[in-house]
Order: structure tokens, then C-alpha cells, then sequence
């Protein structure tokens, strides 16, 4: 298997269907990743990101283009492409345990009991979950119901972990200490990750390559830049490093100066065409 080729995709398309016709959300997406690469997707709100997401998880099909997973099209969801949301979907009647467990009944046949015990505990222990295991989720708080998430999702075994935005509800305190725990169990495991944030610093840190997105409609990759810093990685020694801060203003630079968000203009069009139509139609009754 060529690992440079492990997960590639070729000009991904998507145009959805509107009541005003096909709006594109994205074109021309091309990207390879190489096996246990950490990639972040980063891009302003409503480039595409999301949907460049559910394209990989095969909950979306591409509507040009697509997506080879070792040498596999992806055409659907599947247990080795494990997805996290942001709100960690737990369901709310079972124990941390049992969410953990049914994924791996549902993913990996030929475990008895006993095998089947461990290696939920394994997956719990990744996410230093195993004091909370008989909890439900609504005793639990978000941090917790995302290691969860987390832990559901790496004992399917994936090859492919896709993350949108998986700590995003979540306090910096919190938040910080997630990062640190993906960052040891990707160091371990060695899953190919993406993960889309919002953070740069989060993107800087966790990252071998961050993708950035121009603003759509029509999104597409815009630049992508490699993180090489050396692994393990810790955010109060980088915090004075001249190449960690070299790729924070890279970043920044893309978002804020490159593809500075020009929705607000478009915005302020529409609620000025509005206000018009108002005072308009505000005239017209008064009359
Ligand atoms: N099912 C759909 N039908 C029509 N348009 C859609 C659909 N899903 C997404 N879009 C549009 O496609 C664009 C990209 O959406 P997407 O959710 O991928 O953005 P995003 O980068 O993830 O944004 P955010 O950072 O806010 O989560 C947006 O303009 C969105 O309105
Ligand atoms: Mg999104």
C-alpha cells in the first residue's frame, strides 16, 4: 500500500440543491494525506469545511469528484472513517460504558465477553474515563461527554478519525487539556486524523499540515501549511518559539488578510435592501 496515497481527495464538488437553484458550496478539492498525518481544515464560518467533512465520512456524496480511502472509493459511512461531532451525540439512556461498548459490538465481531470488557476499559483508560464508565451521560459534564465521544469512536479501531469542531463547546481550561490528550493517543495509535477548528492555536499545535479554505460560495483549499515542529509538543514551551509563531501568523494572515470574511459587506446589502423594502412598504400602507 502506498502510505503517501492513504486517503486522497480528487476534485471534490459539492452543489446543493435550493429553492433558487444549485448553490456550490465547493469545488475543485484536492488534497492526499498521508498515513497518521493530523490534519486541521480551517476556513471562515460557512466556507465549506463541514461539508468537505461529510464528503470523507460518506454521509455526503460529492457531487464531482471523490474520495479513495486505500485505493477504496468512498461512497458511504463506514467503520473505519469514525466521525466526532461537536455535540458529542452520546445516548442519553446509556452508561459511558455502554455508549462504548455498542460501538465496538456494532464495529468488531468475534470478541467474547471478556475481550470485549478490555478492550472498552483500553478505550475508556486512552480518555481517562474509567472512574466515570457507569455514569450516565447527563451526569457527566461536556469535557467528559466528549472524551467520550472520543473513546467511542477510537475503539471502532477507525482509520480514519474526523473530528469537526470537537472541542468547540468547551472552556480554554478544559479544552487545553483535550488537545493534550489527542495529542498522546495520536502519538500512540497513529490514526490519520482531520479535524476542523476554529482555533489557531489549536490547529498550530495538534497539526502536521493545516488546510485553509477560501470563503465560499465555490470554497476550495486555499493554501496549506506544514507544521514542522517536532513531536512530542507542549504549549508553554512553543508559546516563545519562533516557527510555532511563524505558523500562528501564517494563519492568521491567510484568515484575516488573505480571505478576509466579505460576507459582512453582503450582510449590509441585504439589511439595507430590507430596510428599503420596510420603509417602502411602511409608505405604501400610511398612504
Ligand atoms: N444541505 C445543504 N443545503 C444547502 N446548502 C448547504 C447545505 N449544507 C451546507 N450548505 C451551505 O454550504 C456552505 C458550507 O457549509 P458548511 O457547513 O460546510 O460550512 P462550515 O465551513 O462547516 O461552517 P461552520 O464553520 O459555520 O461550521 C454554507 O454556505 C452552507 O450554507
Ligand atoms: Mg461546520
Amino acid at each position: 500500500m502506498d502510505i503517501d496515497n492513504h486517503l486522497e481527495l480528487t476534485q471534490v464538488g459539492m452543489k446543493f440543491p435550493t429553492p433558487k437553484g444549485d448553490f456550490v458550496a465547493l469545488t475543485d478539492v484536492n488534497l492526499r494525506i498521508k498515513k497518521g498525518e493530523f490534519i486541521s481544515l480551517i476556513g471562515h464560518s460557512g466556507c465549506g469545511k463541514s461539508t468537505v467533512l461529510n464528503v470523507v465520512a460518506g454521509l455526503y456524496k460529492a457531487t464531482d469528484g471523490g474520495v479513495i480511502l486505500d485505493n477504496t472509493e468512498v461512497n458511504e459511512p463506514g467503520p473505519e472513517r469514525a466521525v466526532v461531532f461537536q455535540n458529542h451525540s452520546l445516548l442519553p439512556w446509556l452508561s459511558v460504558y455502554k455508549n462504548v461498548e455498542l460501538a465496538v459490538k456494532q464495529t468488531r465481531q468475534g470478541r467474547n465477553k471478556a475481550e470485549m470488557r478490555a478492550w472498552v476499559e483500553h478505550n475508556l483508560e486512552l480518555v481517562h474515563m474509567t472512574h466515570a464508565k457507569d455514569k450516565l451521560p447527563s451526569e457527566i459534564s461536556g469535557g467528559m461527554k466528549q472524551r467520550v465521544g472520543i473513546a467511542r469512536a477510537l475503539a471502532m479501531e477507525p482509520k480514519v478519525l474526523l473530528m469537526d469542531e470537537p472541542f468547540g463547546a468547551l472552556d480554554a481550561l478544559t479544552r487545553a487539556h483535550l488537545q493534550d490528550s489527542l495529542m498522546e493517543i495520536h502519538a500512540e495509535l497513529g490514526n490519520t486524523v482531520i479535524m476542523i477548528t476554529h482555533d489557531v492555536d489549536e490547529a498550530v499545535l495538534l497539526s502536521d499540515r493545516i488546510v485553509m479554505m477560501t470563503n465560499g460560495p465555490s470554497a476550495t483549499i486555499g493554501e496549506i501549511l506544514d507544521v514542522d515542529l517536532p513531536r512530542p509538543r507542549n504549549r508553554i514551551t512553543l508559546a516563545d518559539d519562533p516557527a510555532y509563531n511563524h505558523c500562528r501568523h501564517e494563519v492568521l494572515s491567510f484568515l484575516y488578510e488573505k480571505q478576509r470574511k466579505v460576507e459582512n459587506v453582503a450582510d449590509h446589502q441585504k439589511k439595507r435592501e430590507s430596510a428599503t423594502e420596510e420603509k417602502a412598504k411602511d409608505a405604501s400602507s400610511a398612504a
